[in-house]
């Protein structure tokens, strides 16, 4: 309250999420949380857009008076070439999770993940430092390059980076240079050894897929473990790498953080991930 906030002058915000599918997101309970909290005056609304309608979706938002959107699966990539101005951070990602309705009706792309995840993982995991020693990333899929995306410009010197298809990690390893190298797959619980992070950013672990199936043996027992897997909030990583005594970071405290600038961009305003907007969000997941 009391910020000088668009909302706050009057303008009604009209914003939302495009995905497809789109009805288990939370980011309406988010940001509708947040516009409450703060007097806004908007609606933010999921949008159910199929892949082929989404460019005639992002042209129509400044005709319909939208602020801006959010995208996600499976939009986040395809949108990079239909928007008019892509900031840097999400070319270099390669994925566009922001879009914003500029004056005059441009669209502008922006990417929130990499904020987000480093965000989070200061918060939840605070003792954690980026050059305390080399971080493991399992995956190589949007997520995993936001992760080292945002590893890499916090000051990580090496990224051991694994998945299951070898030539998705090198083609991201060549694209983010020699600070990132490719460990096989097979080879993923020896990696451990020395490390002061691992990140899971596949779907591994996730309700209804197969478990991520890592020995943390060779982690150190100072390094951290985080997961972008959010449903369930403690998955069978955390819950064994909590077990171990390691620090954890949650995929929900991702999702939390990376709605923050998205909100900034579009809304004008300046929210927080407080404990009441986690527990809001905790309990949706449990319904
Ligand atoms: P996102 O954009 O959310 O990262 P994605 O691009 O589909 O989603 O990436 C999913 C990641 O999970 C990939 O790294 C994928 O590995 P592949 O490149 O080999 O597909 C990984 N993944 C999904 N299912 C997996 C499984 N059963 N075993 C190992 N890795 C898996």
């Amino acid at each position: 309250m009391g910020t000088a906030t668009a909302g706050a002058s009057g303008r009604f915000i009209l914003a939302g999420v495009m995905g497809d599918p789109i009805a288990h997101s939370r980011s309406p309970l988010i940001y509708n949380h947040w516009m409450g909290e703060h007097g806004v005056n908007g609606r933010y609304v999921p949008l159910h857009v199929r892949i082929e309608n989404l460019e005639a979706a992002l042209r129509g938002l400044p005709a319909l008076g939208f602020a801006g959107c959010n995208l996600t699966i499976p939009h986040k990539v395809k949108a990079l070439g239909m928007i008019d101005a892509i900031d840097p951070v999400a070319a270099r990602i390669g994925a566009v999770n922001c879009v914003v309705v500029e004056e005059g009706g441009a669209l502008r792309g922006l990417n929130t993940d990499a904020y987000g995840y480093v965000a989070n993982l200061k918060e939840q995991a605070p003792l954690w430092r980026p050059d305390a020693g080399p971080a493991i990333v399992l995956g190589a899929g949007g997520a995993a390059r936001a992760v080292v995306a945002g590893l890499l410009d916090e000051g990580t010197r090496e990224i051991r980076l694994t998945n299951r298809t070898p030539a998705a990690a090198e083609e991201l390893a060549a694209a983010f240079g020699d600070r990132v190298s490719v460990v096989g797959w097979q080879d993923r619980s020896a990696a451990l050894a020395g490390a002061s992070l691992l990140v899971n950013t596949t779907s591994l672990g996730m309700a209804g897929k197969p478990a991520l199936d890592i020995a943390l043996d060779d982690l150190p027992s100072q390094a951290v473990v985080s997961d972008i897997v959010y449903v369930p909030l403690e998955t069978p990583l955390l819950a064994d790498a909590r077990a171990r005594g390691h620090a954890v970071s949650d995929g929900l405290g991702m999702l939390l953080h990376q709605a923050v600038p998205s909100f900034r961009a579009w809304a004008g305003v300046d929210a927080a991930v407080t404990p009441a907007l986690r527990a809001l969000a905790v309990a949706s997941l449990a319904a």
